[in-house]
């Protein structure tokens, strides 16, 4: 028999000879393959899963077969009492070679495996996490070599997992001694970043888990992360409670500066929200908020701030200065974070004064500066974050559209929840409308709506609802070029109808005490400003970049997941682009803040990305009002939206309307940047 074999790991192809008896993992260890372990080798974690590969494998010179290690003893047999082992499967730990074999690495088993994310998303993430779970054998004390407990968890570190300088706060020791002897000298450790130990639990542990937050100023949303395998074990959302305080952001910002003491207030608001949510996703995998050893954050800059415990004032008016735009790591009981004693918080970066955490979690999660491609960016909320570029440049600002995206401002307007209209088509001929409403398959002039809506009713129109109305109304002719609603059309429909000077559309009668849900011509104007605003700043950051168009627009956000692309081209909402490159990026923020929960690389990148960010301030750009006057105007007053009129039939503009547009262009021309091409 010889006294060494070769072995060959796939998929990486390293190889090298080893000593027959040699553990499958030590061998993939010494070659720097990617297998992971908890337990150290003892059998215990299954981490450390391989398959041995069988038959003739020309190109390594190695004919494997499973004798080529040895058979499973009784360690694997042990572990699979509690677990069973996949056919097939060995624990490498256990495993040992005995002649020449191809040994392959499951993904599952590697350290750095990626973590698949959602179709919607972009990038799949690769699993790194900042915190990581040892299980050591710890030497007894002894009186012939005292030494503290610390000292010899510090040598059983190094020893089995080369950790060196390793620190230790008060917290873990004040439960290091009791872990040792309730574990009989074998206890789990958990490491931040190969430097700190910030847990320390007896007996053998095999999770960690963490927690990625996304602090909305409207709604907070929460992922529960098991740190070991990438996967997303819970989640859960709650409304923030500083709305009580006010709507929208400047409100809130308000609110601090005419009550003192206001944003102590709100900072307590958020903080018990985020306690709430940490015990609700904790809840729902059974574990405790002391389980989780680590979260991150990502928010706009007042919500950043608020939770942070920062007076958010400077940021309610020019120069609009944070107080830092550094990522920040702390411990989590500085913000009253009740989740482990001793779990750290990471805060993403932020990026300018209304371009915040969230943002550079939206770049993290899209990372537009990885492609040639000009991708834009756009989290349309009550302040719109944007940003746009490619892998040469990287432009972000963020537009005042203020709330009417979110249905609040609007006659008939609701957040989205069940019995509220999210979806509308207008018949061009008769001028009659069918829509949706969220809860219901039906649309209202399909055969059993009103039974299947329920005794709840039609409650309102929702975000994504009113972008279609009104975008359905002015593909009917209902609403005009310049936003007016045309009031000879109710001669034709008793839908429209005069409302002192001005006119309305009647979308659903009233019905049941509730009065009728119309859509008048103050509801067109609030939408209007809106995106005439989220236009104008995305149309800034294009002339700053000297570009006419973008290659794809990716849409962030709960509201810019649900809206329909088209709809929100036909408003005008964002440029001209082929629609099939653009689509919704989901709640892209809190995917960046999941990134960097799972991938501590992911941080150093992001900080260093929102460095080269050029930052654009819409509120001192005087470039910015003209933008805005011409983008008043359905789709814009100059854009020929000549991509979206391949596949909608855009209604032809009134003679005074195209020599406004004709005008508009010219004076574009003549600035040497042409608006939407
Ligand atoms: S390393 Fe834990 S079971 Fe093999």
């Amino acid at each position: 028999m010889p006294s060494d074999a070769l072995v060959v790991f796939m998929p990486s192809g390293r190889r090298g000879r080893f000593a027959v008896g040699t553990s499958v993992l030590q061998a993939a260890r010494s070659l720097g393959v990617d297998i992971d372990s908890v337990c150290g080798g003892r059998g215990l974690c299954g981490r450390c899963q391989v398959l041995v590969a069988e038959g003739e494998f020309a190109k390594h010179g190695v004919r494997s077969r499973a004798d080529s290690v040895s058979p499973p003893g009784a360690v694997e047999a042990a572990y699979g009492q509690t677990q069973p082992l996949a056919a097939g499967r060995r624990l490498s730990c256990s495993a040992q070679v005995l002649a020449d074999v191809v040994i392959d690495v499951p993904s599952d088993s590697q350290v750095h495996r990626q973590v698949v994310r959602k179709a919607a998303e972009a990038h799949d993430i690769e699993l790194d996490p900042v915190i990581r779970l040892h299980y050591v054998e710890v030497q007894p004390p002894d009186m012939h070599d005292p030494s503290g407990d610390l000292r010899r968890l510090e040598d059983a570190l190094e020893f089995e997992w080369r950790l060196t300088e390793l620190d230790c706060d008060v917290r873990v020791l004040q439960q290091l001694q009791r872990a040792l002897r309730e574990g009989q000298w074998k206890v789990t450790v958990a490491v931040h970043g190969e430097r700190q130990i910030i847990a320390v639990w007896p007996g053998f542990r095999e999770r960690a888990y963490g927690i990625a937050i996304d602090v909305g100023s409207t709604t907070i949303a929460a992922h529960l992360c098991d740190l070991s395998s990438g996967e997303v074990v819970a989640a859960a959302g709650v409304m923030n409670p500083q709305i009580r305080f006010g709507e929208d952001l400047m409100s809130r910002v308000s609110y601090v500066m005419m009550n003192p003491g206001g944003e102590r207030e709100m900072t307590d608001a958020v903080r018990g929200a985020l306690n709430a949510l940490a015990a609700d996703v904790a809840h729902q995998v059974g574990i405790v908020p002391a389980d989780i050893l680590e979260a991150t954050f990502v928010g706009n800059p007042v919500m950043h701030h608020l939770l942070l415990g920062i007076d958010p004032v400077e940021l309610g008016g020019a120069p609009f200065a944070l107080a830092t735009d550094k990522a920040i790591t702390l411990w989590a009981v500085e913000i009253d974070f009740a989740i482990h004693r001793n779990a750290r918080i990471y805060v993403l970066p932020c990026i300018a004064g209304h371009v915040g955490a969230d943002a550079a979690g939206m770049v993290l999660a899209e990372r537009p500066d990885l492609s040639d491609e000009l991708t834009l960016l756009v989290d349309v909320g009550t302040n719109a974050e944007i940003v746009l570029g490619n892998r040469h440049r990287l432009l972000a600002c963020s537009s005042p559209t203020g709330p009417a995206f979110e249905g609040a401002q609007i006659s008939g307007g609701q957040r989205a929840a069940p019995g509220a209209i999210e979806r509308v088509r207008i018949d061009r001929a008769t001028l009659e409308p069918s829509f949706k409403v969220i809860g219901c398959a039906l649309w209202s002039d399909e055969p059993g709506f009103a039974q299947a809506v329920g005794a709840g009713g039609v409650t309102g129109i929702c975000g994504s609802g009113i972008i279609e109305l009104v975008a359905e109304l002015y593909l009917a002719g209902v609403v005009r070029h310049d936003g007016t609603i045309d009031g000879a059309l109710a001669a034709r429909s008793p839908r429209v109808r005069a409302d002192a000077r001005t006119f309305s559309y009647e979308l659903h009668p009233a019905e049941g005490g509730r009065a009728a849900l119309r859509v008048t011509q103050n509801d067109v104007r609030a939408i209007q400003l809106a995106k005439a605003a989220l236009h104008a700043g995305i149309t800034l950051l294009m002339e700053r970049l000297g570009v006419e168009r973008v290659d794809r627009i990716r849409l962030a956000g709960a509201f810019g997941s649900h809206i329909d692309v088209k709809y929100a081209m036909v408003l005008g909402m964002i440029p001209d682009c082929a629609l099939d490159h653009v689509s919704s990026a989901g709640n892209a923020a809190g995917t960046g803040a999941r990134i960097a929960l799972l991938n501590q690389g992911a941080r150093r990148e992001i900080e260093q990305l929102v460095r080269r960010v050029e930052k654009i301030e819409t509120a001192v750009e005087p470039r910015f009002q003209e933008l805005f006057v011409e983008a008043m105007a359905i789709p814009h007053l100059s854009a020929p939206y000549t991509q979206l009129r391949k596949v909608v039939e855009l209604p032809p503009r009134a003679p005074a309307a195209q020599g406004r547009a004709e005008r508009g262009r010219r004076q574009a021309a003549r600035r040497g940047h042409g608006a939407d091409s």
